[in-house]
């Protein structure tokens, strides 16, 4: 039977909602990864860093900014160091200027996709999937990238239809 996986990052503190700033104790992407897991099943790795974005918006926006910038890779609190035992990926995370953080490209990067199929969902406040559709062509060499999803984090926690519905018709 074909085995599935989530990786997924998501960040707990202040966010935005449709213009104003709120504090969250649940991610928004957290709410699609339960979504996931539910419709199909899947075993489930979280991305954590070591050293952990501020709580704060702003500070975070900045702070991931520099990070682009720089080309930095975050260090993990655990690796995932094989994802041989799955057939089918799912990657999973919050749009950071346009793609996922870089932690989360960082741990992409040192996998072997060769023969994976990989789904990306991204939750974002106005930039649909950015261009993480293309990055995650470009990182998950020799995987086959499925059709990717995007879920305004606003309404993450009420998309569960819509991503479940995704969900199943990427395995069909
Ligand atoms: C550092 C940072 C950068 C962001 N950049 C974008 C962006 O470029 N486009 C966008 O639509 N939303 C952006 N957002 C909003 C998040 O993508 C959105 O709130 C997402 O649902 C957060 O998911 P999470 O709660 O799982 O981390 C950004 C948020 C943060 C903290």
């Amino acid at each position: 039977m074909a085995k599935n996986l989530v990786i997924y990052y998501s960040r707990r503190g202040e966010n935005y909602f449709g213009g104003s700033i709120r504090s969250i104790a649940k991610g928004n992407t957290e709410y699609c990864v339960d979504f996931i897991k539910n419709a199909v099943g899947a075993d489930v790795f979280e991305v954590e860093t070591v050293k952990e974005y501020s709580k704060d918006y702003t500070t975070c926006t900045e702070e991931a900014k520099a990070e682009i910038k720089s080309g930095e890779r975050p260090a993990l609190k655990k690796m995932l160091d094989s994802i041989a035992d799955y057939d089918n990926i799912f990657v999973c995370g919050p749009c950071w200027w346009g793609t996922y953080p870089c932690a989360v490209l960082g741990l992409l990067e040192k996998l072997d996709w060769n023969g994976k199929n990989v789904f990306g969902l991204m939750t974002h406040e106005g930039s649909g999937l950015g261009h993480s559709d293309r990055d995650l062509k470009k990182i998950c060499v020799g995987a086959n990238v499925g059709k990717c999803l995007a879920i305004n984090g606003s309404r993450a926690a009420d998309s569960e239809r819509e991503v479940a519905d995704w969900a199943k018709k990427c395995l069909r």
